[in-house]
């Protein structure tokens, strides 16, 4: 196991309630010329304390970290769990100083074993909240159970079609002339709890799976920060 956690890190709240704060995510916000610099985000006292958990790049990680640093969204994310042993986003969540895990996979026996793990961590960081940020792990009902509809996951495809993985390369395989991406709650079907929000773009002749998921991509950074905040409201924290 290896923990990153930061020179001065912030102090563990759990159980706090939170404030429904600004949801209003309109397209001007994310379009912003001026992208904050990674470092301490400061979040009000009351913030929900997000979770996330990422295994790759952690291109939506930052996406989610931008909007918390820019007051779009308004929440502290506590911790980062990745499972992928140097996983890019293990060197976003340092840049920002957030506590970063690795909760290897390859360790545990099974899935559940994994998952007790994660819920652990998440309980000891105090967190209400679970962003499944490009989390490539099938999740059990041991975290599923743990944060019953606080759990948010982001999939590159219009969901209900394509769910599981290459999302993308179905995509594309079929056929089909407008692709997206999906924030939903999380139960224990794969990619298929209730939906937050859906984005579309257009699949161009020329695309390859590396294009289209590129163009996807802008939308996933768009409207995952902007439905974590609509959820947080919309259960009152
Ligand atoms: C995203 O496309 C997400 O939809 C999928 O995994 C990808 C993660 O990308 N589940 P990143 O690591 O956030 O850049």
């Amino acid at each position: 196991m290896n923990v990153s956690v930061p020179a001065d890190p912030q102090p563990l709240h759990p159980g706090l309630s939170s404030d429904p704060g600004n949801v209003d995510l309109g397209s001007a916000a994310l379009v912003s010329p001026l992208p904050h610099s990674p470092g301490v985000v400061n979040s009000p006292v009351n913030s929900p304390r997000l979770g996330i958990l990422a295994s790759g790049s952690g291109s939506n990680f930052e996406a989610v970290m931008q909007a918390i640093a820019q007051g779009q969204l308004q929440a502290e994310a506590a911790v980062l769990i990745y499972n992928q042993p140097g996983a890019k986003v293990a060197d976003r969540a340092h840049q920002w100083q957030v506590p970063s895990l690795l909760l290897n996979h390859r360790d545990y026996g099974d899935r559940e074993g994994l998952d007790r793990a994660i819920v652990a961590t998440l309980h000891q960081f105090g967190v209400q909240w679970v962003v499944m940020a490009g989390w490539m792990r099938i999740v059990t009902p041991v975290l599923i159970e743990a944060f019953p509809q606080r759990i948010i996951n982001i999939h590159p495809s219009l969901l209900p079609s394509f769910k599981g993985i290459r999302a993308v390369e179905q995509a594309l395989a079929a056929g089909v002339r407008i692709a997206g991406c999906t924030v939903h709650l999380v139960v224990a079907d794969v990619d298929s709890g209730p939906i937050l929000m859906q984005a579309a773009v257009p699949v161009l002749a020329t695309d390859t799976v590396d294009t289209l998921h590129a163009r996807i991509q802008v939308q996933e950074h768009r409207i995952l920060p902007a439905a974590i905040a609509q959820a947080v409201a919309s259960q009152g924290g």
